[in-house]
This record gives C-alpha cells, sequence and structure tokens, in this order.
C-alpha cells in the first residue's frame, strides 16, 4: 500500500511476475524437460526462463481477477497453505504461460540474422548468438504449438473446457496477427532500403504496432477475462480495447526507448531501428511529437480502465496505473 492506501502498483507488478515465474519453473520447465528432446527442450528453456518483464502473463492474470499472495512460491512444495493455488488461479497460469511461449517464440525470430538480426535478447545472448540458427527456428515453432497445449492445459484445469473455443480463438487471432504485423514491419523496412515509396506511412505504422505488438497483449487480457468469468461480449470488448491501445502505447515506449534508452537497461541492442532504417514512431512523428500522442493515448487507457469489469477495486486502480508504467518504463 501507498501513504494514500492504494495498492502499490510497482509491488503488484513485482509480486504478480515472481508468482508467474515461480509457475513456469515448477511446472513448466519440468514438464519441457521431461517431454522434449533436448536439443530443443534446451533453447526454448534458455528464452522462455529469461529475465523477461512478464508483462503479458501479468495482464492475463490480472484480468482474470487474480492479484497473487505475497510469498512467491504458490507453487512450491513449502507454500504457505493460504496460497495454494486455487483451480482458476492455476488455469489462469496456464493461459499466462501460454501468451509468453508465443511472446517468447517471436523475440527468438524477431532476432534471426533473416529478421531484424539482433545478438542480445533479456540481457543475454540470443537464442541463435547461444545455440544456433537452427536451434532457434525450431524453438520459436516448437513455442508456438506448445502455446495452444498449455490452453489446452488451462480449460481442463479449471473443468471448464467449454470456453476452449474462445480461448483457442483469442490466441489464435494475437498469435496471428503478430506474425502479420511481424511481416510489415519488414516488408516496409526493405522498402525503405531499396528507397521505394511507402505509401500512407501514418496508417502503415499503426497497422504494423496494432498487429505486431498490441495484438498479443489484446490477447492476455481477453485470455484472463474469459477465465475470469467475463461472459458478456460487451464487457469482453472493453478489455480488448483496452489491451489494444495499452499494446499500442507499449510499442510507441519501446520506440522511444530504442532511441533513448541505453542496451544495458534494456538488454537488448538500442539504436537498432534507426541503424535498420525502420518505420517507428520518433522516426516517422519525431521524439517529442510521438511522446505527445503517448501521453494523449495514455489519459484515453486510464478512463477506460476504470470501466473494466474486475471483482476487486484494487485491480482496477492496478489497471489505472498501467498505461503511465507502460509509457515511462526504462527497460
Ligand atoms: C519486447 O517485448 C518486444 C516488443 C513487443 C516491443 P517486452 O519489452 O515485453 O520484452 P520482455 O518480455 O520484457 O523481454
Ligand atoms: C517487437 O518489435 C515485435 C515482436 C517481437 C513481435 P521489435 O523488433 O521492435 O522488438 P525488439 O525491440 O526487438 O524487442
Ligand atoms: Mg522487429
Ligand atoms: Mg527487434
Ligand atoms: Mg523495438
Amino acid at each position: 500500500m501507498n501513504s494514500r492506501g492504494e495498492p502499490d502498483l510497482k509491488q503488484l507488478l513485482a509480486r504478480s511476475a515472481l508468482f508467474f515465474n515461480d509457475f513456469l519453473s515448477r511446472r513448466i520447465v519440468p514438464d519441457l524437460h521431461r517431454r522434449v528432446v533436448l536439443p530443443l527442450a534446451e533453447p526454448m528453456i534458455y528464452s522462455l526462463d529469461a529475465p523477461g518483464k512478464r508483462l503479458r502473463p501479468v495482464l492475463c492474470l490480472w484480468a482474470a481477477g487474480i492479484q497473487p499472495g505475497e510469498s512467491g512460491r504458490a507453487f512450491s512444495e513449502d507454500a504457505p497453505a493460504s496460497e495454494t493455488p486455487t483451480k482458476r488461479e492455476l488455469a489462469a497460469c496456464y493461459a499466462a504461460a501460454a501468451v509468453e511461449a508465443i511472446h517468447t517464440y517471436s523475440l527468438i525470430h524477431d532476432d534471426l540474422p533473416a529478421m531484424d538480426d539482433d545478438d542480445l535478447r533479456r540481457g543475454r545472448p540470443a537464442c541463435h548468438r547461444k545455440f544456433s540458427e537452427w536451434a532457434a527456428i525450431l524453438a520459436g515453432d516448437a513455442l508456438n504449438t506448445y502455446a495452444f497445449e498449455l490452453v489446452g492445459m488451462a480449460a481442463r484445469s479449471m473443468e471448464r473446457t467449454d470456453l476452449l473455443p474462445d480461448l483457442l480463438t483469442a490466441l489464435a487471432e494475437g498469435a496471428g496477427r503478430m506474425v502479420c504485423g511481424q511481416a510489415l514491419d519488414l516488408d516496409t523496412e526493405e522498402l525503405a532500403a531499396e528507397q521505394r515509396d511507402i505509401p500512407n506511412p501514418r496508417e502503415r505504422l499503426n497497422e504494423i504496432h496494432t498487429k505486431k505488438t498490441a495484438a498479443l497483449i489484446r490477447a492476455s487480457l481477453e485470455l484472463g477475462a474469459i477465465l475470469g468469468g467475463v461472459e458478456q461480449p460487451s464487457e469482453r470488448a472493453k478489455f480488448r480495447e483496452f489491451g489494444e491501445g495499452l499494446g499500442l502505447l507499449f510499442q510507441i515506449a519501446d520506440d522511444l526507448l530504442d532511441v533513448r534508452g541505453d542496451s544495458a537497461a534494456l538488454g537488448k541492442t538500442a539504436g537498432k531501428d534507426a541503424a535498420s532504417g525502420k518505420l517507428t514512431y520518433p522516426a516517422q512523428y519525431g521524439v517529442d511529437e510521438s511522446e505527445r500522442q503517448a501521453r494523449e493515448l495514455r489519459s484515453k487507457l486510464e478512463t477506460l480502465a476504470e470501466r473494466l469489469s474486475l471483482p476487486a477495486p484494487e485491480l482496477n486502480l492496478a489497471f489505472q496505473g498501467l498505461p503511465a508504467y507502460v509509457a515511462e518504463r526504462k527497460s
């Protein structure tokens, strides 16, 4: 709690990421070790179990109405009895892991020489640098497939297989749109390198960002809302709208960090976008105007967050704090 008696957003974020990381290391990593051949399990685990911010899993948990307990080891044998995960918590963790698996696969492939050609990710050598290109390609493919299995686990662990069609559609839509966004991003980079005209660059930029980044962030919220019992299409649409806006804000901040951030804090190479001629917010609008648009989007999202149907007012407050967190993040 802060001095005004409101839950501290950073604390709740950290606690939720810890809760998810405990699930990942206690349930997911052992499962991969057991079932996947070693040359593939190693790069999958290397990239998935790396120090990511876990924003998407946390969004999924919160949208499902979950506020993790304080121990950070709910899935460990010595977890306090009061923090034994409920069926819904377990289901939300599986769904959160599904989204993080898709996200991690997108990062592994994004760093490949044929895509953004980056050597550093999450503060470590990129997957293809640590292992090999074939290992990185296949680890990405396998994480993509594994994500859909995890969604099945989510529905089964809550004994709600009736939710599967909606869960699968939300994940597939988010993942598919991400691939479309990546294709547009790289196609645009190629057009610029060949000094060819990019028609309607501003519309194109928004389409790239909405698809490559916002779609999966939107899906994280939608999966959570489905598991949290949000049934009304109009109520689910509010989560989608908030998620899409937050995702766009997230990518504008990512573009600005590429210009202003430092590689050590980011855990990835800064300055890459300008060097490769990417169509980004700062490239299209300049830094000041990008920041102005980010501020505008941020206040719109703060209003939208008040209207999300969540079981606890603390969660509405947490969602209201997220746009500022996303816009002001340093890593
Ligand atoms: C990086 O995402 C890729 C983008 C969509 C900008 P994150 O900044 O969430 O990366 P991790 O998960 O914390 O490493
Ligand atoms: C992120 O775009 C999009 C996906 C990985 C799907 P970027 O290429 O800007 O991400 P970073 O900056 O390499 O993390
Ligand atoms: Mg990229
Ligand atoms: Mg990249
Ligand atoms: Mg970037």
